[in-house]
């Protein structure tokens, strides 16, 4: 099979335009990766090359080793894989220690994947253990108004959490687990990406503050409707705060524990505190 007729390839073609149409990711803002199946990699094998060179990761995630990924390409332009997916986005093959990578299709005109990998690897390694290996995307967007409440909000789990399911009642529904948040760091390194993989033993949403957010899911449609909840949720509250800062009415502790019941989802009493 051709690589760019397989399902999950025009899947993450397609998440990476729905992203730059959203407004979330500015020039090369933003990157995206999804931990390929098994059965998805023996049917485009013939089209794969596997004589890349073994390049580090940056970091160690022994718990995917051998497996697969499509990655965007660092300083590419999301809006620019519609138009040529070859160039822009790659597979990578990681070796079996978990060390190193090579590619194995794509950045037809050179180039490496993203900065964000060792993010990216870490993330995937804690989420598959924490879900039975459901989970297979993440996402990683520069959203605006998340972005802009790290400047007002203090950055703590709880706050976000809390004010974000405070501002449409599916929110704690679609992440009772919660959002963590990274206070500022060094972007693109392994500090980075262990504050966040350890967020994400916990959550499958962590905010980096005035930068952005990750998120983590099992396939495409929930991962991205998950960035965009978050990022309408914070939309709103933008909107509010910009109305007046207090609230006249809002959902209480007691009415989410009722839509906990009805919902059968477990909302953590941490995020219930009186204000
Ligand atoms: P890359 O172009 O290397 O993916 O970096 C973009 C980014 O958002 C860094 O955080
Ligand atoms: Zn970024």
């Amino acid at each position: 099979m051709k690589i760019l007729e397989a399902k999950f390839v025009q899947g993450f073609i397609r998440m990476c335009n729905d992203g730059w149409e959203q407004g979330w990711h500015e020039r090369n803002g933003g990157n995206l990766s999804y931990r390929i199946k098994p059965e998805e990699i023996e049917k485009i094998k013939d089209s794969l090359a596997a004589d890349g060179e073994w390049k580090p990761i940056g970091t160690s995630v022994p718990a995917i080793a051998g497996e697969y990924f499509m990655v965007t390409g660092s300083g590419k332009y999301f809006r620019n894989v519609i138009l040529d997916p070859e160039e822009n986005i790659c597979i990578i093959e990681l070796d079996k220690e978990g060390e190193n990578y090579r590619i194995c299709w794509g950045l037809s005109n050179g180039g490496r994947p993203t900065s964000e990998l060792p993010s990216h690897l870490m993330n995937h390694e804690v989420k598959k253990a924490a879900s039975g290996g459901t989970h297979r995307v993440i996402y990683h967007a520069h959203t605006t108004n998340v972005i802009a409440l790290t400047f007002v909000l203090p950055l703590k789990d709880e706050v976000f959490t809390r004010e974000l399911w405070e501002m449409a009642t599916e929110c704690p529904v679609v992440f009772p687990s919660g959002i963590g948040v990274v206070d500022w760091m060094v972007p693109g390194g392994r500090d980075i990406a262990i504050a966040t993989s350890e967020l994400m033993k916990q959550y499958d949403v962590a905010v980096w503050a005035h930068h952005g957010m990750f998120c983590s899911g099992e396939d495409f449609d929930l991962t991205f409707g998950l960035m965009h909840t978050v990022e309408k949720s914070a939309e709103i509250l933008v909107k509010m705060l910009s109305m007046r800062p207090d609230k006249l009415q809002t959902i209480t502790p007691q009415n989410f524990r009722d839509l906990a019941v009805d919902f059968h989802v477990e909302l953590p009493e941490k995020f219930l505190y009186e204000k």
